[in-house]
């Protein structure tokens, strides 16, 4: 006999055929719960006799079905194991380890006279074991279940019993299987999704497909069934005014006027569908896919996809499905301008294709087809080009496509993910055209266009992609010209703007791109969710885990983390930063008209209310709301009132598009999408706190305090007279300012091309000062420095000039001399204030944290918040919560002085400014948050420039435009304090 672990084939036993996920009113008992479980540490030591109903388990423990052993008891039940691509176990397919943790699950359950009907039959259903399943029913065993991430039903009819069963599933963490679920995500195994037991009925409604199809022309819909059952079968729908009986097999029912769905408006009907013995109830949304030259279309209309790459995790669940957080996740993704799923990289439980429904979104499903780890051999023995495979290949891709083929949301099939090419993968394409012409099959691993309908791409810089559209290149596959053969097919990006730690950069460079190409038909973040898993240290203190957190032998540290919501569904900023970069509604403002573009698929713009306000120095002074029904495809140019910008200061003018009431996913007066237009005349900015005739007129000259070691004072301001350093502005020992160039690496500032090890290497995180002057003269104090890395003759020069006027005015310039042959992270200034500050208040750019290369979600006004909420808690440390063109700033804390810096421009621009209970040192030396000490300061960055923010964590680098390489640099500023 075969060895279940390692044979290939697609299952055993009594598999019932694949079907749709049928909402019906037949019998059907919940076997999810409490089982009993029994934990091996190989195959072979798991216990011979426990599919025996007498077997004695009562030396065993209790284990939560579904869910996954190693997340349960920490470090009892081993542990979870994160690799990206590599294989966490030799190469040897089928083959496995030895040590091949088996956890035996049993469980009873009462079955009742009747349940099964006269002449039906009993399934039982697996909706999710990772990796195999060999399953008993009273001593019987009825299957082998392959295939994790898709249902299997098994026959066990003839097995059950009326009164008491015993149901046995061993389940194998490693199989065969294993080698084609090489999936980026953590390795967790166990039975993971519901386990029912369902009654069939004789004659019952075996399989349901209800194409509901959308003539854009005419505005009718048709159901197109295909009924697995007894007939007659009616087909009722009260929204439709349906009520047909079908005698037969049917090819079409007209229904007449439809509303068509579509992402933007999910109008879906529920259609009920019954016969003699079973009423099944089918969820359709009428609309048409298909693809017209370079045009993939729904509905008549060219697809724009702003979509993401979604996993199925939960921090404490794994791969249990949470159906709150999923309908929260989903709401939230709707909120931030998101319209596409990418469900990556297998079938997603089938509740959250119901959501993607309801709530509206175009959906790529993908199967369970992932055989990366062959890509480090070469893809040498990869089982998508071995024919032995090809069932098992095939069989995946009819589960998916027959479970999900109802759902309106799936635009696309998808063959699986990084699993090379080859014949089977074909084949799988083949075996949908054939089945379901109706919907587009994508593969990004087919760069040559051979057997899938889109041309998807991976991370492409913008200008490849540009390149791409325009037909040039080989588009990945190693034959020229293929990427002019694909110009007859739409194009996307199945992964874009990786949402690794801060970042990504330059989302807005790819949306001009998309914009300018048609045939780029949009793409999809990588990720939605961080996968930490939340574990606690010996003390008890939480944290999101990743790979080699738990003493992995291979892993991938915490590539596993890079999601734009952290594992606990906190979104970052990157996720109002790609809102606003992607929304559909393009808001455009001149001085007296704004143009309104509806780029939504469906729907005009009366949902909204556009929002104008004129501020001066982010005060408000007026504001209105007008309405502009815009029709999809369409501009507006509308008519604002006249304002009055005579008043001295900074003038904004912003609209917002708000939501007039609330919709499914979102309050009332939510903000679709925003601009903002600078009025202010460039003669009439007003400094509010930076110098002019209050300074001049409260000039103080330095004075020297009497005996050796007496310090300078400045106004208000006290210097070390040796070293020139700030001790104290009144009551605040403010701690003199140093110049920095250095910031906590950001995941994209350490993965390829590591911009920080050349950082490091450069010596920009340990830069040494030497005074080299320190001069007063009649205005003020003047010290200079020389500032130099260790081993290196490079240095950066810097002048600091105190003077007091209105304040004591820091303007600092330093200037690089010598080689410096890297880009910087920052350069800027970094003042170490007293520990205990707590709040912020600043006019400048936010509300959140913004870099060079992503600041379209910033806007000029007021804001303030708490320091802690200033920051991300990234999964690693990491530089966060700088914020650009600061005008004032605002430091708070019971018990301490309170701090004001106001700005000068110089150079055109004003710094930025990170506020924060860590320095970068430390935030660059922890690997968790936990590990960040006792704050013992509160530290104020100031920069003239940072660093954009890149996306090569997994793909381009920082663009040129947004790249920091050594220069002169200037920071003025003016700081008072009070109390
Ligand atoms: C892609 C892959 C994803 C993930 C991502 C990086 O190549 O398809 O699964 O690994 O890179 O985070």
């Amino acid at each position: 006999m075969t060895d279940p672990i390692t044979a290939i084939d697609p299952g055993s036993g009594r598999r019932e055929r694949p079907r749709a996920h049928l909402a019906s009113d037949a019998a059907a008992l919940d076997l999810t719960g409490t089982w009993r479980f029994h934990l091996s540490p190989t195959a072979a030591q798991a216990p011979a006799e426990a599919g025996e109903p007498g077997f004695d388990d009562s030396g065993w423990d209790d284990i939560a079905v579904p869910s996954h052993w190693v997340l349960q008891r920490t470090g009892e039940r081993g542990s979870p194991i994160y690799t990206n691509v590599v294989f966490p176990f030799p190469v040897e397919p089928p083959f496995v380890p030895d040590a091949n943790p088996t956890g035996d699950h049993r469980r009873r359950f009462d079955v009742a006279d009747g349940f099964v009907p006269d002449g039906g039959r009993a399934v039982l259903r697996f909706a999710g074991v990772d990796s195999i399943a060999i399953v008993h029913l009273n001593g019987v065993e009825v299957g082998i279940v392959r295939g994790s991430r898709l249902p299997q039903e098994l026959d066990v009819t003839s097995e059950l019993r009326v009164g008491e069963n015993l149901l046995h599933v061993r389940v194998h963490q490693w199989s065969a299987m294993s080698y084609i679920e090489d999936q980026d995500q953590w390795w967790l195994p166990g039975i993971f999704r519901e386990v029912t037991l369902l009654a069939r009925p004789s004659s019952g409604l075996d399989d349901v497909w209800l194409r509901a199809d959308y003539d854009p022309a005419t505005g009718s819909g048709a159901l197109l069934p295909e009924i697995r059952g007894g007939y007659p079968v009616r087909v009722t729908c009260a929204d439709l005014g349906l009520d047909t009986t079908l005698d037969g097999p049917t090819d079409r029912i007209d229904v007449g006027p439809v509303e068509p769905w579509s992402a933007d408006v999910p109008r879906c009907y529920d259609i009920e569908v019954f016969n003699a013995a079973e009423t099944v109830t089918v969820r359709v949304g009428f609309r048409r896919v298909g693809i017209d030259g370079d045009a993939w279309l729904v509905n008549g209309r060219r697809l724009r996809l702003r979509g993401v790459n979604r996993h199925e995790f939960h921090r404490t669940g794994g791969r249990v499905f949470d159906a709150e957080q999923a309908r929260s996740d989903l709401m939230l993704m709707k909120r931030g301008n998101l319209n596409a799923i990418r469900t990556s990289h297998y079938p997603p439980h089938p509740t959250l294709l119901d959501l993607a429904d309801e709530l509206g979104f175009w959906v790529i499903d993908e199967c369970d087809i992932e055989t990366h780890g062959f890509g480090m051999l070469d893809w040498v023995g990869n089982p998508s080009d071995d024919p032995a495979w090809r069932d098992c290949y095939l069989d995946r891709v009819e589960r998916m496509v027959e479970r999900d083929k109802n759902h309106p949301c799936i635009v696309a099939w998808s063959l699986g993910n990084e699993a090379g090419t080859g014949v089977n993968l074909a084949a799988m394409s083949e075996w949908i055209h054939r089945r379901d012409p109706g919907r587009p099959v994508h593969y990004e691993g087919d760069h040559a266009g051979a057997y899938t309908d889109l041309n998807s791409r991976m991370y492409p810089p913008v200008e490849e992609l540009e390149d791409l559209a325009a037909g040039i290149g080989d588009n990945g596959s190693g034959i020229d010209g293929t990427a002019a053969k694909l110009l007859d097919r739409p194009m996307i990006m199945c992964e874009y703007v990786h949402a690794m730690g801060n970042g990504a950069g330059g989302i807005d460079g790819y949306e001009a791109v998309i914009d300018a190409h048609p045939i780029i038909h949009g793409g999809f973040v990588w990720e939605w969710r961080d996968h930490g898993l939340l574990t606690h240290t010996a003390d008890g203190t939480p944290y999101f885990a990743y790979g080699g957190d738990f003493a992995e032998e291979l892993h991938d540290g915490s590539f596993v983390c890079d999601g734009m919501t952290l594992a606990d569904g906190t979104p970052t900023p990157m996720l109002a930063e790609y809102a606003a970069v992607v929304s559909p509604i393009k808001l455009v403002l001149a001085v007296n008209t704004l143009t309104v573009t509806n780029l939504r698929h469906a729907g005009d713009t009366s949902d909204l209310d556009f929002v104008w306000t004129h501020e001066r120095d982010g005060h408000p002074l007026a504001s209105g709301s007008l309405t502009a029904v815009v029709q999809p495809g369409e501009s507006m140019t509308v008519d604002l009132p006249d304002l009055d910008i005579s008043a001295r200061g900074e003038h904004f003018l912003g609209i917002a598009a708000r939501l007039a009431a609330a919709t499914p996913w979102a309050a009332a007066g939510h903000t679709v999408a925003r601009t903002q237009l600078e009025l202010t005349t460039p003669d009439r900015s007003l400094r509010s706190l930076a110098g002019g005739a209050n300074e001049v007129s409260r000039r103080r000259r330095p004075e020297r305090g009497e005996g050796a070691g007496a310090p300078i004072q400045l106004g208000e301001a006290t210097f070390d007279a040796t070293t020139g350093a700030l001790l104290r502005i009144g009551n605040l020992a403010i701690g003199t300012p140093e110049v920095t160039l250095w910031r906590a690496p950001t995941a994209n500032d350490s993965l390829s091309p590591a911009s920080a090890e050349r950082w490091r290497a450069i010596g920009l995180d340990r830069l040494h000062v030497r005074v080299t002057g320190v001069e007063m003269d009649e205005t003020g104090l003047t010290v200079t420095q020389r500032i130099a890395p260790a081993g290196h003759s490079r240095a950066l020069l810097a002048t600091l000039r105190w003077t007091w006027g209105d304040g004591l005015r820091l303007d600092l310039t330093a200037e690089p001399v010598g080689d410096w042959p890297s880009t910087w992270p920052r350069a800027g200034v970094h003042f170490a204030l007293p520990k205990g500050y707590e709040r912020a208040a600043w006019f400048g750019t936010g509300p959140a944290e913004n870099y060079a290369d992503s600041r379209t979600a910033a806007r000029v006004g007021r804001f303030d918040a708490p320091i802690d909420e200033l920051g991300v808690a990234y999964a690693v440390p990491q530089e966060t919560g700088h914020r650009a063109d600061l005008r004032e700033l605002t430091i708070t804390g019971s018990y301490l002085p309170t701090l004001t810096i106001g700005t000068n421009e110089a150079g055109g621009r004003r710094p930025g400014f990170t506020l924060s209970r860590y320095s970068a040192e430390e935030l660059a030396a922890a690997c968790h948050p936990h590990e960040l000490p006792v704050p013992g300061a509160t530290h104020l960055y100031l920069d003239a420039f940072q660093h954009g923010l890149g996306s090569s964590s997994c793909g381009p680098d920082v663009t040129a435009e947004h790249q920091l390489w050594p220069r002169d640099f200037t920071v003025s500023v003016q700081l008072h304090v009070a109390g």
